[in-house]
């Protein structure tokens, strides 16, 4: 009997905290004020000191916290931001929208995010922005990235889409760079029902510029001062749904690491490379992605088990042919192989001990099996690593 194991499962999570949910959106309802009202407020506030800055914008999704980031620190036609290619193509696609060019660099091979060398290296006279990626929960570089950026005087935009909760030494998530974006897609750590995002800040100018730009760049109704405005704003159902999933979220994280660190001792000798947490800081395990050069084998064999997986991401933001024109001569490397070996598991906070269990025995009789088939020309190399 094959086991019924899914990548993901929402339901489990709402029906959990389905009293809270209702009394919540019941409030939103009777109150008849739906739009940039109390509840976003008092989410804006509760956010910010969650990731321990002065301000927090609710606006739409993570793709326009990014792009509105980038509008409000001034960046145009012209300009450069470096950013990764492996976190898919939400910060290309935000680059290109505010008319600026993405130049990718290549990422740590340990880490899956921004390596600070090649940062370093890609830096001209151009550069106005640089965008790292906290990729799968766990924090970019922080200190050597920031060193950089400082010692340039360019702004940081933290992507925090996939890490509400890490830090890096002790310091959140979105609480680093100049600008932290976050996503509050309904799979992320805080995830609305429905589409949501917000931006960090300790800046109060470019917060006040951000609350004018996710409302039509509006100084006031109908008087607009900034150009490059959209209509991106955090409605009041969803902020009143996030202000209850928050008081859940460090216990979620909790449970995410516990989770993590079961795969970790059950999959270990396994043949796999398994996600490694920095010792500078506490990753929230969005997801727990595992490499092995036979990775489409492991996929399909999983899915014939009952095993759901994913891959985070198939194909480089360069490699896609709308951002061909920006890809770096000679590509990136170790971004490319990581995209053919990595291996999302399931992972979510109301997975079973159970479920994780059989998960991690499943992955290690895949491989075992796997690995006494003969070799062919592309399985060799990490599957004896
Ligand atoms: C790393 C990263 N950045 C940005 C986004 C964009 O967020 P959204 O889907 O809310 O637009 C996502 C998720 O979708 C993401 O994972």
């Amino acid at each position: 009997m094959p086991l019924n194991i899914p990548f993901g499962d929402l339901k489990r999570q709402h029906d959990a905290i389905r009293a809270e949910l209702d009394l919540a959106i019941a409030r939103v309802l009777d109150s008849g004020w739906y739009i940039l009202g109390p509840s976003v407020s008092a989410f804006e506030e509760e956010f910010a000191a969650f990731c321990n800055t002065r301000f927090c914008v609710g606006v739409a999704n993570g793709t326009e916290a990014l792009q509105l980031a980038l509008t409000a620190l001034g960046v145009g036609p012209g300009d450069e931001v470096i950013t990764v290619a492996n976190a898919s193509v939400y910060q290309a696609i935000t680059i290109v929208a505010v008319g600026a060019r993405p130049v990718f660099v290549d990422v740590d091979e340990r880490s899956h995010t921004m390596d600070p060398a090649a940062l370093e290296a890609a830096i001209t006279r151009r550069t106005r922005a640089i965008m790292p990626v906290h990729l799968y929960g766990r924090m970019a570089s922080m200190d050597a990235i920031m060193a950089i950026a400082d010692r340039h005087g360019i702004p940081v935009i933290e992507d925090c889409a996939q890490a509400h909760g890490a830090t890096w030494r002790g310091r959140p998530a979105g609480s680093i760079g100049t600008l932290g974006c976050f996503s509050f897609y309904p799979t992320k750590n805080l995830g609305a029902i429905g589409d949501g995002g917000a931006v960090t800040t300790n800046d109060a100018a470019l917060a006040e510029k951000l609350r004018r730009l996710r409302q039509y760049g509006w100084e006031r109704k109908y008087y607009t001062r900034d150009a490059g405005g959209l209509n991106s704003r955090l409605d009041e159902l969803q902020a009143a749904i996030l202000s209850v999933k928050l008081r859940h979220l460090p216990a979620w994280n909790e449970r995410r690491r516990a989770i993590a660190a079961m795969y970790h001792t059950l999959l270990a000798g396994a043949g796999l490379v398994l996600p490694e947490a920095p010792s500078e800081g506490e990753p929230v395990f969005h997801l727990y992605v595992i490499r092995t050069a036979e990775r489409d084998a492991v996929q399909a064999r999983l899915r014939e088990e009952g095993i759901g997986t994913d891959i985070h991401y198939p194909l480089p933001t360069h490699l896609q042919p709308v951002y061909a024109p920006f890809a770096p001569p000679g590509g990136l490397p170790t971004t490319e192989r990581l995209a053919r070996e990595i291996l999302s598991l399931p992972m979510f906070p109301e997975l079973t001990d159970d479920e994780v269990r059989a998960v991690a025995m499943a992955v290690r009789e895949v491989v075992r099996t796997k690995n006494q088939e003969p070799r062919t020309d592309t399985n060799i190399r990490s599957f004896v690593e």
